[in-house]
């Protein structure tokens, strides 16, 4: 295997996970890359191993530069099993390494894999000397996890956030220049709308200080590693984690006899007679880990459920669930939907949406049966007014 220096004497030592297309429920139609990085001082560190099934790749690349058994440290950022996968294995070809965590991080990695290996358990402001360098650690509790944090490496200006500015693409190129602008922006919105944007508030609160290092290089533990669009990625963070939107809009719906796919296109019209852009998302086609990525963007947001037994259909269910979770805020909201006889689902989406604290300027609309050209076009009326709404704000 091919050596990867990133910076003199630090080596990209991960595995490529070109096959995988589902992580944990989220879409990754181009795989990904689990991202372990070696530092070659007078100590040796390993930080972040891989998933379990990659070991031997891992492995195949750290032998390529030291030989195992001489790792001194091994920083465990992040206890979830894509980048702890291999530290078992990995502790057992250097019995004598330190493992290098979080306070969180050990009680994680403790109760995992039951072991009394030797911890050393850092926040935010510890160092440790390994030579010529500094590893400088910094806690990004919840950012996803309890356990994440970041090393921090100031004489090679090198940020290695763990699962912060990741992306999920599997590709032989392992830098930011190396790759189309579109494709990592679209993977990066992705990886955020889906992992990251739970935890906006405390990517806020974090993102100064991380922001204040001096780095030239951001090397995270998925997908490319970030030296000529760090404006643009730390630009991106910041907008993202203040929920800050487009003045565009979502009909994300879901139909059985076509009335509420016909009410869901009538709005589009009077949204697009306001002069918003719109974007279409039927339910069951598109995935919902692409969907939120659309409501990454988008301010104004409309769901529309048929109802089916007492209640909206499982699609919407299952698409209102995943929102809950993610908690998108600052959105304007609005719900539609047609039924035969009951009519519950409008009231449950917009349950849900005020849960979410998103605005409702609007009553949602909830039609019988099969709407007549009156009715569709109080639909469209709706889509202006919501339109409008939106297009007066900043
Ligand atoms: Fe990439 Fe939270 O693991």
């Amino acid at each position: 295997m091919a050596k990867c220096e990133i910076k003199p004497g630090v080596y990209w030592v991960g595995g490529i996970d070109w096959d995988i297309r589902n992580f944990h429920g989220y879409t990754t139609d181009r795989g990904t890359t689990y991202n372990a990085y070696l530092v070659v001082d007078e100590k040796v560190v390993l930080v972040d191993t891989v998933k379990h099934y990659l070991f031997d790749e891992m492995l195949g690349r750290i032998r390529e530069i030291v030989d195992p058994s001489g790792i001194d440290l091994i920083v465990s950022n992040h206890t979830e099993m894509d980048h702890s996968g291999s530290l078992a294995r990995m502790v057992e070809l250097c019995p004598n390494a330190t493992v290098v965590c979080s306070p969180n991080g050990e009680k994680n990695l403790r109760r995992h894999f039951k072991k009394d290996w030797n911890f050393k358990v850092v926040r935010t402001g510890d160092t440790i000397k390994t030579g010529r360098r500094t590893l400088v650690f910094q806690l990004l509790t919840m950012i996803h996890w309890p356990d994440s944090m970041a090393t921090y490496i100031p004489e090679d200006r090198l940020l290695l956030p763990n699962d912060a500015f990741g992306q999920h693409i599997a590709s032989a190129e392992r830098f930011d220049d190396q790759l189309d602008w579109g494709v990592l922006r679209e993977e990066a919105a992705k990886y955020w709308a889906n992992i990251v944007l739970p935890y906006s508030e405390q990517v806020r609160a974090v993102l100064p200080a991380v922001a204040a290092l001096s780095f030239d290089m951001i090397a995270p533990s998925h997908g490319i590693i970030w030296r000529s669009r760090i404006p643009d990625i730390l630009g991106m963070y910041s907008r993202w984690a203040g929920n800050e939107t487009d003045r565009r809009a979502l009909i994300v719906y879901d139909t059985m006899w076509h009335s509420t796919g016909a009410m869901a296109h009538r709005l589009k019209r009077g949204l697009e007679d306001a002069g918003v852009p719109v974007v279409m998302r039927r339910l069951g086609i598109t995935h919902l880990s692409d969907i939120v990525t659309d409501v990454l963007s988008a301010r104004l947001v409309l769901v529309g459920s048929p109802t089916l037994n007492n209640g909206m259909l499982p699609t919407m269910g299952e698409f209102l669930t995943y929102i809950k979770g993610l908690r998108p805020k600052r959105r304007i909201g609005f719900a539609f939907g047609s039924y035969g006889w009951g009519g519950q689902a409008v009231g449950e989406m917009e349950a849900v949406l005020k849960e979410l604290g998103w605005e409702m300027p609007l009553r949602g609309v909830n039609l019988k049966f099969v709407p007549d050209e009156s009715e569709l076009a109080a639909c469209r009326e709706a889509g202006r007014a919501l339109g409008e709404h939106l297009m007066k704000q900043g």
